[in-house]
């Protein structure tokens, strides 16, 4: 936002986080966004607070965009987080105002938001609720803000609309389509979308147990029916399949709501979908065996523990969760992960942490590439083989070339093609 001209206060209740902010200092890791975040904490449009008295007063437009994790012991949607930004901020408005949600709800919360808003704000301010969900993927997350595919907004306050699309001028201008519609489908457009990419993973992963049963290539299929501008080739690369912050609890929550509004069977494909996802990690660590035989003491090298490469998110990273599942299944577990060190350190402190992927290699019986980061899609199959003990790779994500590697000698396995 404050790339786009404005003048921009973040909000947390998190000290910690607003020292690291105000000090120009990303708490996690995005390409791009720390030149942006030194670039604005320096020219005085960007500044940070834990103070919600501070802004209450002072913005024409609120955006809340705090999280929505998964409810501990259930698949529906923690909106702890969102009621409380939303009744904290209402109480410290003292003028006409917009707020803008951002957070992936369930649907019918914003309606509920806006009673709750309309309940607590004093005197006669006229605040008003849009809801305007958020499509950025991590990794893309500036290029996604400043050039999104497409702006949708939930609300039928006019004006305030008007508002958000003067926010929204740039990207507009260049000619972004703007879809506005009521607050439930803003919330459902957000919910299908991720259903949707889950979905489109799922169905390319179970063909992937097909293709390795009856023998064929799940590459070559989704190529070829990706050709298909109806389908489109993206988001049908076969592998370890979804992890991350949002679509694994997004369908578990359109499932959860859905059912919830008495439509129990609507959504139930998404059982499915989620099944299917977790079954490929599954078949990592079958395989796994199927190499090693026994995997107690054994030595393997785990390349990747983001959820996806240009990430440090482990928040149900496939990755990660192989890796765990073969160290509780007695093996040896070495990882390496560019960027996710750290916070797959603290989720799962007993794998032995590499600091490089030479480190994790060495002496390993066995190979497991599971986040594609581009270091790992550009091993040099010979130099790697010098350092191992067995020359057995697995590529759980589909990018390496298996002639190169068995040209080199390693036995390859991957997932969707018959071992
Ligand atoms: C996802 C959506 O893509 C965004 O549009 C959305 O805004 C975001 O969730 C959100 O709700 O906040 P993100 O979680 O950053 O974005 O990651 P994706 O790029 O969608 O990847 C999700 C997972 O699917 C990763 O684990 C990735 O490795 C996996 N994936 C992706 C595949 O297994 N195969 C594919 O072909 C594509």
């Amino acid at each position: 936002m404050a790339e786009l001209g404005f003048e921009v206060v973040g909000v947390d209740t998190d000290p910690k986080k607003i020292e690291q902010l105000a000090a120009g200092v990303l708490p996690f890791h995005e390409p791009g966004l720390p030149e942006l975040l030194r670039k604005h904490t320096t020219s005085g449009r960007l500044r940070f607070t834990t103070s919600y008295a501070e802004i209450g007063p002072w913005a024409d437009i609120h955006f809340i965009a705090v999280g929505t994790p998964q409810k501990a012991g259930d698949h529906a949607a923690d909106m702890t987080y969102v009621d409380m930004a939303v009744e904290t901020l209402a109480s410290h408005i003292s003028r006409d105002c917009v707020i803008v949600g951002k957070s992936t709800v369930p649907v019918g919360s914003a309606r509920r938001l806006s009673d709750l808003i309309r309940n607590t704000v004093a005197g006669d301010n006229t605040v008003s609720l849009l809801w305007n969900p958020e499509f950025l993927r991590e990794g893309f997350a500036v290029q996604d803000t400043l050039q999104p595919d497409r702006l949708v907004v939930g609300g039928d306050d006019a004006q305030a609309i008007d508002l958000l699309k003067e926010v929204y001028g740039l990207p507009l201008a260049s000619g972004t389509p703007f879809i506005s519609t009521d607050l439930e489908t803003a919330e459902l457009v957000k919910a299908a979308a991720n259903a949707f990419l889950a979905t489109k993973i799922s169905f390319i992963n179970a063909f992937s147990e097909v293709t390795e049963h009856v023998g064929g290539d799940i590459r070559v299929l989704a190529d070829a029916i990706g050709l298909d501008n109806r389908i489109g080739r993206r988001f049908l690369n076969a592998g370890v399949g979804f992890g991350g912050g949002c679509l694994p609890k997004d369908i578990r929550a359109l499932q959860a709501r859905v059912s919830e509004l008495g439509l129990d069977r609507t959504m139930r494909f998404l059982t499915e979908v989620d099944e299917i996802n977790l079954r490929r990690r599954d078949r990592v660590v079958h395989l796994a065996k199927e190499i090693l035989h026994d995997l107690q003491g054994r030595k393997i090298a785990v390349l990747g523990v983001a959820f996806k490469p240009n990430s440090d998110d482990v928040r149900d990273s496939p990755a990660l969760d192989v890796a765990a599942q073969l160290y509780n299944a007695g093996a040896d577990v070495s990882v390496f992960d560019p960027e996710a060190m750290n916070n797959a350190r603290l989720r799962f402190p007993r794998l032995t942490y590499s600091t490089s992927a030479a480190e994790a290699l060495k002496d390993s019986t066995l190979t497991i590439l599971l986040t594609e980061w581009e270091e790992f899609r550009t091993l040099d199959p010979s130099a790697v083989g010098e350092t191992v003990e067995s020359k057995s790779i697995i590529d759980g994500r589909n990018v390496l070339d298996p002639i190169r590697w068995q040209t080199e000698g390693w036995r390859f396995e991957s997932l969707g093609r018959k071992s």
